[in-house]
């Protein structure tokens, strides 16, 4: 461990994940297991930032961490663990809320979204320093790289504010984390609307495809997924429901985009549409396999759970320590 350089990510216990955050995110955590020292978490306390059913709650957090494994994540390799079991994550929280200002966190535009989709009374406070909760996993562990989509850079910078004015206050305390948002990675997309992100959240069904879908249901989203009428195969932006298809054929199989697209030239959609849904079908088959027995043996998910928080801890505990002397709290 001693000389790697460490890597922070986690992800909300939303139930199974999606197609998209396999190919443009756990595809990657795995990826980088052997070189880096990575911390990976259920980052439970975010997810009730918006109101949460309890059973959901759990349930879901289950799912996540048996779908982190099932994709690939090593347990004995990385430190996989529950952000809830390790305290230090809500009392490095209330210490960087200190030093975290109103304005900025107004600035958000996650917060901006997040809130204008809710009455104003149902607000949270626990909503609005969310990315103070972010702030705190990272720095935590003092990790280098931080991969992420783009929709979190924003986050990740004011991590690094929060970070830096800390360190600038204080003396060197903090690692000042980098993005890794890797530029290969291409976003995968709804399928019904080419434009937006994949996303769970979406009101149409046929808009995602979970890691736990049916071959069947793989198989019909697909069919039905939104392309135009060009009638072409071209890897180009002004076909992004084309593109998209090819972007997900290209991230299983490793053949490049624009190879793919010249395979299919004068072939037609929906024998695409098939191929892409069968190398999806194959692809995610051993994960689903994984995913069922991991959730069958609660047993073995709590003996990593607990072993990773072990982990975490105990890197936890002394970036918390210093912190709290730093400031000027007395240790008991
Ligand atoms: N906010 C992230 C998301 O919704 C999840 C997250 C919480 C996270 N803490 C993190 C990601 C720390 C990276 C590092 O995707």
């Amino acid at each position: 461990m001693e000389g790697k350089k460490k890597i922070f990510s986690g992800m909300q216990p939303s139930g199974s994940l999606t197609l998209g955050n396999y190919l443009g995110a756990l595809k990657n955590w795995v990826a980088l297991q052997d070189e880096y020292d990575c911390y990976y978490c259920v980052v439970d306390m975010h997810a009730i930032t918006v109101p949460k059913e309890p059973k959901d709650l759990r349930k879901n957090t289950y799912e996540v961490l048996a779908n982190y494994i099932a994709a690939g994540l090593d347990p004995d390799k990385v430190t996989l663990f529950i952000q809830s079991h390790v305290s230090a994550h809500a009392e490095l929280s209330w210490i960087l809320n200190c030093f975290s200002y109103y304005g900025e966190l107004g600035r958000m535009t996650q917060f901006k979204d997040k809130s204008k989709k809710q009455d104003s009374n149902a607000i949270t406070a626990g909503l609005f320093t969310y990315p103070v909760l972010m702030a705190a996993d990272i720095l935590l562990y003092q990790a280098d790289l931080v991969p992420v989509g783009e929709d979190q850079r924003q986050h990740l910078e004011i991590t690094r504010d929060i970070a830096q004015r800390f360190n600038n206050r204080f003396s060197e305390t903090f690692t000042v984390p980098e993005p890794y948002i890797s530029t290969d990675v291409a976003k995968i997309m709804s399928l019904q609307d080419p434009e937006s992100k994949m996303s769970k959240s979406d009101t149409n069904e046929n808009a995602y495809i979970l890691l736990t879908d049916k071959p069947d249901a793989i198989r019909r989203k697909f069919k039905r997924s939104v392309t135009d009428s060009l009638g072409v195969v071209n890897y180009s932006d002004d076909q992004p429901g084309i593109k998209n298809l090819i972007n997900i054929y290209s991230k299983i199989t490793n053949i490049k985009p624009e190879t793919v697209a010249s395979n299919y030239e004068g072939k037609g959609y929906a024998r695409l549409k098939e191929d892409v849904a069968e190398v999806v079908v194959e692809e995610l088959k051993p994960i689903q396999e994984r995913i069922d027995y991991l959730l069958k043996n609660k047993d073995y998910l709590e003996e990593v759970y607990r072993m990773g928080a072990g982990k975490a801890e105990a890197t936890a505990i002394k970036t918390l320590r210093k912190v709290q002397k730093k400031v000027g709290f007395i240790p008991r």
